[in-house]
């Protein structure tokens, strides 16, 4: 996830850019750019870094008015591909300088176009997919920017927003989307385009909402939409009423609720480009771009280790590798795992999460594996990260940043590459076939859609919540992957409502939870095992006849619970060990209505830092 802006109009577009980035900085923050026509042509300036950095660079020129200029696009990047640099920053240009191109998303093809770029001769400056799309465009270009971009969109697949400028036609600024957010503001003095509401709202509350594959050609005193085709499009402008604040987030109250709708799109962003197209039945998991190999299955053992929320993810992916690939698998809290002396062996792989890559615990654990020679796998969110840089292997989660506190789209993005690296195990040990695979890539492409019917029927558990979140006891049980998922429920809860919550492995109930249950207590019980459903049927009855009220999160075309849920909350059916990343979302907004039914900030809990950086 990144920002875009760019105006066009007759001030100065250097500051009112610099500002539009600001507003857009929760989007991404580890560099910024910006590129403005004026009178020596186009002049791009970037620095790695927050904002403020480019601000101080690009200071003097501002003062002396190096800058001047009436057009210009800027970006803040989060960045995907190619760690947080000024040469990585946005705007690329092409190689004589002359277009300069802003990015939001992913190109999933640009290895295939980079190598077919430089056998055409162009020559590449950073590691980024974008720059790719500046030198396609180079290519196509015969004098008319709109044509080239037309051109280039039909090699691109991913998803994108772009705005694009040319220095040959210093009257338009061509954007275009296709999965990735922008909107076209149209204002008095001039026009504008941004990745988000918040940038626009300084000129104008009157935006053109683009759909995918539009294009918008920004004049200074019009706008034109064209489909990919160049047919042109009458579109209508929206007005918008949210306040500045809310924008920020999207119209969403909170960071948080806003994450946890961002997670349909960020699973997809996850995978796709890790399955390779094509006949169903061919399909394979595309591991190369983080180097993996068929010598890592090789492996004696899988070590996972994290803390919170990612070491949850872990214990579901320990279940996955023992499921899909059939080899030993420990899991460990980062904070246990350096100081208790554990057994490891140079033929162990380890598999370190966290989604800042910053976690003290789970930086000691990994520096202690990597003295046992064993190699690592990191699976993180944030690109340059300590994580990232000294692991052997790097699996990003690209769910863009995660700003609320309580993590929910880092979780279920953890998942999604921890499922693929097990499947990928599982093929090279032969313990699954190419048609088990093929089964469950077809349930993994399913999952985002399925993610968001979950979140399309979330007002049933927004009204559950306003009747149950003054409840001050909560326990979530469940077996197998639903117990893991009770683990990250229960903490979820407490977290951001403050309730006291506990997981229970369900089968565990009768050796002490049991004790605690009475009428007070809300027992929600995850039940996606088909296999031990009469176990959790038996284990609900158990609580109901101690007074206790049982939600009930299960699939949604079984009528199992139907006698014993006092309430029940169905998701759609995926494979019962995928069921996680599904099943885990009533209970993210159960949480969430809870914290706000309460009166409390759930992007700010009480003694919680987002980034856990000390002991
Ligand atoms: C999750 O909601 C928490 N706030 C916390 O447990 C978090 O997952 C943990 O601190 C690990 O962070 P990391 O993923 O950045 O390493």
């Amino acid at each position: 996830m990144c920002g875009i802006v760019g105006y066009i109009g007759s001030e100065e577009a250097a500051p009112i850019l610099l500002r539009g980035l600001q507003k857009l900085e929760y989007r991404g923050y580890d560099s910024a750019g910006i590129a403005v026509w004026g009178k020596t042509g186009l002049m791009v300036r970037k620095s790695k870094g927050a904002l403020k950095q480019l601000e101080e660079k690009i200071g003097p020129d501002l003062r002396d008015g190096a800058l001047a200029g009436t057009m210009g696009i800027g970006h803040t990047r989060w960045a995907t591909h190619g760690e947080p640099s000024d040469i990585n920053s946005h705007p690329h240009t092409d190689v004589s300088g002359k277009i300069a191109v802003v990015h939001n998303g992913i190109i999933e093809n640009h290895a295939r176009l980079r190598t077919w770029l430089k056998e055409q001769g162009f020559k590449f400056r950073s590691d980024t997919d974008t720059e790719v799309a500046a030198h396609l465009i180079d290519f196509y270009y015969k004098g008319d920017l709109l044509q080239a971009v037309m051109a280039a969109l039909k090699k691109l697949e991913g998803s994108y927003a772009l705005g694009i400028i040319c220095e040959a036609e210093p009257d338009r600024i061509i954007a275009v989307r296709k999965e990735s957010p922008l909107v076209v503001g149209a204002g008095r003095g001039g026009n504008l385009i941004a990745s988000d509401v918040p940038a626009l709202l300084e000129h104008t509350r009157e935006v053109y909402y683009l759909g995918d594959r539009e294009i918008a050609v920004l004049y200074r005193n019009r706008i034109d939409f064209y489909n990919e085709d160049g047919e042109a499009l009458s579109k209508k402008t929206s007005h918008v009423d949210w306040d500045a604040a809310a924008a920020e987030k999207g119209g969403y109250e909170h960071f948080m609720l806003k994450e946890i709708y961002e997670q349909p799109k960020a699973l997809t962003d996850t995978l796709r480009a890790r399955i390779s197209a094509g006949e169903q039945a061919a399909r394979i998991i595309n591991l190369e771009e983080i180097g993996f190999d068929s010598s890592w299955a090789a492996a004696r053992r899988v070590v996972i280790t994290a803390c919170g929320t990612a070491w949850h993810a872990g214990v579901i992916g320990k279940y996955a590798f023992e499921h899909f690939a059939r080899i030993p698998v420990a899991v460990d809290v980062a904070s246990e795992f350096r100081y208790r002396n554990p057994i490891l062996d140079p033929q162990d792989i380890f598999i370190i999460i966290s989604q800042s890559g910053e976690t003290a615990d789970t930086l000691a654990a990994m520096r202690l594996a990597r003295k046992t020679g064993g190699r690592i796998i990191a699976i993180t969110n944030v690109v340059g990260s300590t994580l990232a840089r000294e692991a052997d292997l790097v699996m990003y989660t690209w769910a863009g940043p995660e700003i609320a506190v309580a993590s929910t789209k880092a979780f279920t993005t953890q998942l999604m590459c921890l499922y693929l690296i097990a499947l990928q195990f599982g093929l090279l040990r032969k313990t699954i076939g190419p048609e088990e695979l093929a089964a469950a890539l077809r349930a993994l492409e399913k999952i985002p859609a399925q993610a968001e019917a979950v979140l399309a029927n979330q007002e049933k558990i927004q009204r559950f919540a306003s009747l149950q979140f003054n409840k001050n006891k909560a326990f979530f049980m469940g077996r197998l992957f639903d117990y893991a998922v009770s683990l990250e429920s229960a903490l979820k809860l407490k977290e951001i409502s403050y309730t006291h919550s506990e997981a229970f492995a369900a089968g565990e109930l009768k050796h002490g939870p049991i004790a605690l249950v009475d009428g007070s207590t809300l027992v929600t019980a995850i039940c996606t095992q088909e296999a031990l459903f009469d176990k959790m049927d038996s284990n609900i009855k158990e609580v109901k006849a101690r007074g206790a009220g049982a939600l009930v999160i299960t699939w949604e075309d079984t009528d199992y619970f139907n006698e014993t849920a006092d309430e029940i909350f169905r998701i759609p059916r995926t494979l019962d060990s995928l069921s996680p990343m599904l099943s885990v979302i009533p209970s993210q907004l159960y949480a969430y209505y809870c914290s706000v039914l309460r009166g409390l900030d759930p992007d700010k809990p009480r003694n919680l830092a987002k980034s856990v950086t000390v002991e």
